[in-house]
């Protein structure tokens, strides 16, 4: 039976870290963390993922900002609120909710966000100095954070591991290959990676070679148990709503992730679940980022 890797309880943790550092700070200068949070529109998902980011933020005594702009803003209108914000000093991460309705340009809206308060670190400056540099980046962007974090507090080691990244997204695949096999001291640092995607073939060969498993491709059950071994270790991004299910009277979205769960953890040494595993840990470096640009401004 594999070790489950409690995403939730790391999340907790990080985010217990930030809240103890934000009332400390309060404490000394009077002043704390902001937040603004864009949303374009009432795609449910995506209210939903910003209503818990807004949940999180106040909760850790951060000064929140919320608009929820009509479905028809136009372009200009966003990139004028994006500059508002670039040019606000109690504000220290702006985050624009993705996707953006069909007539918005959504690179040019995470270009307009001042690489200094782009706590998504979507932007080329940010995935720039991440490329260069790893030590010497600002923001990782959150879904690449979090698993550099599961692995190095689950003590995962993945140095002269082969790991094999499964996606290639600018949000999770391309960023946390580029993390895990740059040259550095950190834990998660200086791997062999293979990337896979959509087009690969014989992507259980692949599997079969890999130590570490990091899926982000979006299909359920894309990954079969009978590819792993023993000593496979599986971080799995996906989340794939297969239906529903009833909570406390409500009804809600069934998840399941790229990986056959339930009989992949007889086999595998470690293993994230979906949900409880890689999800709250985004939310969790969001706030983190949140943080880290706060210090940065009361540090000048
Ligand atoms: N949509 C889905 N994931 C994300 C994310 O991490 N940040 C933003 N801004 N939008 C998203």
């Amino acid at each position: 039976m594999a070790q489950i890797i409690d995403g939730k309880k790391i999340a907790e943790e990080i985010l217990q870290e930030c809240k103890i550092s934000t009332e400390k700070y309060f404490q000394k200068f009077q002043k704390t963390p902001g937040l603004v949070t864009l949303l374009v529109g009432n795609h449910p998902a995506s209210l939903s993922y910003v209503s818990l980011k807004i949940k999180k933020a106040k909760y850790l005594g951060y000064y929140e900002v919320q608009e929820n702009l009509p479905e028809e803003i136009s372009e200009q209108k966003l990139l004028q609120k994006i500059e508002f914000y670039n040019r606000q000093e109690n504000i220290d991460g702006i985050l624009v909710q993705l996707p953006l309705p069909a007539h918005i340009n959504s690179e040019k809206v995470i270009h307009a966000i001042s690489p200094q308060k782009d706590i998504d670190g979507f932007h080329p400056v940010n995935l720039g100095k991440m490329l260069i540099n790893i030590d010497n980046t600002d923001f990782l962007p959150c879904t690449p954070a979090g698993i550099r974090e599961i692995l190095s507090r689950s003590n995962i080691s993945v140095l002269g591991k082969h790991v094999l990244v499964i996606g290639r997204s600018n949000i999770v695949g391309k960023p946390i290959a580029n993390i895990l096999l740059q040259k550095s001291d950190h834990p998660s640092s200086n791997a062999t990676v293979t990337v896979a995607h959509s087009a690969t073939k014989d992507l259980e060969v692949f599997c079969n070679m890999a130590d570490i498993i990091i899926v982000a491709a979006g299909v359920p059950n894309l990954i079969k148990s009978k590819w792993l071994s023993s000593k496979t270790i599986i971080i799995d991004v996906g989340v794939n709503k297969v239906g529903e299910k009833k909570k406390d009277g409500r009804t809600i979205p069934l998840l399941k992730g790229d990986v056959d769960f339930d009989s992949a953890k007889e086999i595998v040494q470690a293993i994230t679940p979906v949900p409880g595993g890689v999800g709250p840990m985004t939310i969790a470096m969001l706030m983190k980022n949140t943080l880290h640009s706060f210090e940065r401004r009361i540090k000048k």
